[in-house]
């Protein structure tokens, strides 16, 4: 008696697992459910993203203070793309990518989050400074003068500064190239 029902309970598990599997698998081929099946990958994309934000801003400044010989189409085509990207920042933040943990952060700091939960209590004035910044972007560089162009540079640096003084932690990111202060 006691084996029938040990088998019994084996039949269920089975059925109930691969039950399970299906369902996962079904869930995660489905087309833009990436925040609600795989949100660490949400969450790299959203690092990448910033960080490549991060290193196109840095060749404008270095052009700016000429450490590099200023190129005007250069500049502004990476503001064009700096304005792009902005843009879609903001649409990487389902509500499971706020990860963060002290072990996770102590094993690779580049795979936590570096956004604070005020961005998701805060969401409709984080999604406002992101267009904003967006927006300064696109008229630096459509503008036809280059001091106009650098004079909308330096006022998205102040962008920059001021959503991450909000919404950002003040943690070391885990990239080499750049580390917040602690
Ligand atoms: C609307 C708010 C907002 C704006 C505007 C913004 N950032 Fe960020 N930035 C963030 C947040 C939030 C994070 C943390 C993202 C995360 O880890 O989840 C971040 C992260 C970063 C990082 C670290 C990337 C990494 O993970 O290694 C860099 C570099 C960066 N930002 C540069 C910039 C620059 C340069 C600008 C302006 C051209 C800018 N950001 C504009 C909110 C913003």
């Amino acid at each position: 008696m006691r084996k029938w029902i040990g088998l019994g309970f084996a039949f269920v598990a089975a059925v109930g697992l691969a039950g399970t599997v299906k369902a996962q698998s079904t869930a995660e081929s489905a087309a833009g459910l990436t925040g609600e099946t795989k949100p660490q990958d949400m969450l790299d994309a959203r690092r990448i993203l910033m960080d490549t934000i991060g290193r196109n801003n840095d060749f404008l400044h270095d052009s700016v203070d000429g450490h590099f010989e200023f190129d005007p189409v250069e500049v502004r085509a990476r503001l064009d793309a700096i304005s792009s990207m902005l843009l879609a920042f903001p649409h990487l933040y389902h509500p499971n990518t706020n990860i963060w943990s002290e072990e996770a952060e102590a094993a690779d700091a580049s795979s936590v989050s570096l956004s604070l939960p005020t961005v998701w209590e805060r969401w409709v004035d984080f999604y406002l400074m992101a267009q904003q910044a967006s927006e300064t972007a696109l008229q630096a560089s459509i503008a036809t003068e280059d001091a106009r162009t650098i004079e909308l540079i330096n006022e998205l640096e102040m962008q920059c500064e001021a959503c991450h003084d909000t919404f950002r932690q003040h943690r070391v990111s885990g990239r080499e190239e750049f580390q917040t202060p602690e």
